[in-house]
């Protein structure tokens, strides 16, 4: 901890933090965290990677993102719930954001969890809540991609997915190039519009390949193979080498650019999202809302710690790159919050 409050104190331009994607996927995990962090808001830095606190402040940054010839996917943020109220409220309230999308006219589809509408409750109701979403979609014509989640949630979300796209156009969910699986079940979904990621969850070897360039790879394989059909994919990366072969076979095999898009999530690597809309390609910022921020954030910081760095300058220095006023209040406010949360984790096991 010392020497973590060195390293948040100390004036430089690089503040690295060991931190390991373990520890962080841990903290994502703790549900008890997950429940509480809002308490101390977005002070800790989660809202440069946090689109609005409500609908109408997400809808003001779609706004802006179109004005560049960004497309947008919004996610109301909010997993692992357990309570049917709690689902309940989630689904209304991304039903007046559909609404208010259509009254707006803004160019933005929806991104759902389905651990958010009752997954772990009950079958049947997270069923139902996502099919009330996706028709009330349909009607304003807005797509909904039915996010995926970890291994133990996948089967289920693929059927829900399934079942629901035998008659309704605008579904489609996501392949992640780390399952094994990944392939296979994605010709399932050939007609389908597809996400294509590398995959956010500590999975076992059992299910997942866990090397980066073996991920890599398939992550190519699963891009090349949706490419050469004729459903929409959604090429979802930051990896700059990935979207560069991709950019090539693309050339190559003269890809009609309609058919595919980049995507990549709101507050990371923003000047590539303007740079591949002003060369022509299609993109798409997916922009999570709301204040149960703390696992997609925690998932964020285990993807690549570095990210932390982001958070930790934005919050000591100033636009001229000077030290803050009082950093160390700051500080202390970090590594309190997250000696808080490494003794809950451990008392948790
Ligand atoms: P990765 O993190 O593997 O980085 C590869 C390389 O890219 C790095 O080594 C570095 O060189 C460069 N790089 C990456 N980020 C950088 C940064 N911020 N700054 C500088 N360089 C950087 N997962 C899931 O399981 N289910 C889902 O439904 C989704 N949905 C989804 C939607 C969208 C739009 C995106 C972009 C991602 C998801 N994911 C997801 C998350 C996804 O599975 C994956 O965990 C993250 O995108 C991280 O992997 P990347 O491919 O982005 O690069």
């Amino acid at each position: 901890m010392l020497l973590l409050m060195y390293m948040l104190t100390m004036k430089g331009e690089h503040i690295m933090v060991n931190v390991t994607r373990d520890f962080f996927i841990a903290l994502s995990n703790s549900e008890f965290l997950n429940k509480n962090a809002k308490k101390y808001g977005f002070n800790l830095g989660a809202e440069q990677f946090v689109g609005g606190t409500d609908t109408e402040s997400v809808l003001n940054t779609v706004k802006e993102l179109n004005a560049k010839g960004i497309s947008c996917t919004v996610d109301n943020l909010g997993e692992f719930v357990n309570k049917k109220s709690e689902s309940t409220a989630a689904k209304n309230k991304i039903l007046q954001l559909i609404e208010r999308i259509s009254e707006e006219q803004v160019d933005c589809h929806l991104s759902i969890k389905l651990t958010q509408l009752g997954l772990d409750i009950d079958y049947n109701f997270c069923y139902e809540n996502t099919e009330e979403i996706i028709k009330k979609a349909a009607e304003h014509d807005i797509f909904i991609n039915v996010d995926i989640e970890d291994y133990a949630r996948y089967d289920q979300t693929l059927d829900i997915v399934e079942e629901l796209a035998k008659t309704h156009k605008n579904v489609g969910t996501v392949f992640q190039s780390y399952l094994y699986r990944a392939e296979a079940d994605m010709d399932r979904f050939k007609d389908v519009r597809l996400r294509i990621v590398k995959g956010a969850y500590k999975e076992s070897d059992f299910v997942a390949y866990q090397s980066d360039k073996m991920i890599d790879e398939n992550f190519i394989h699963l891009v090349k193979k949706r490419l050469k059909g004729n459903t929409f994919t959604s090429i979802a990366t930051h990896d700059h080498k990935l979207i560069n072969e991709i950019k090539q076979f693309i050339k190559e095999e003269n890809i009609d650019k309609d058919l595919f898009e980049f995507q990549m999530l709101y507050g990371f690597r923003t000047e590539m999202h303007e740079g591949l809309a002003n060369e022509g390609y299609h993109f798409c910022t997916y922009i999570p809302f709301g204040d149960e921020w703390y696992g997609y954030f925690m998932r964020r910081l285990a993807e690549r710690p570095q990210n932390i760095n982001l958070v930790l300058k934005d919050k000591l220095y100033d636009e001229n790159n000077q030290i803050k006023k009082k950093p160390l209040i700051i500080a202390g406010t970090a590594v309190a919050a997250l000696s808080t949360a490494v003794l809950l984790c451990r008392r948790k096991k």
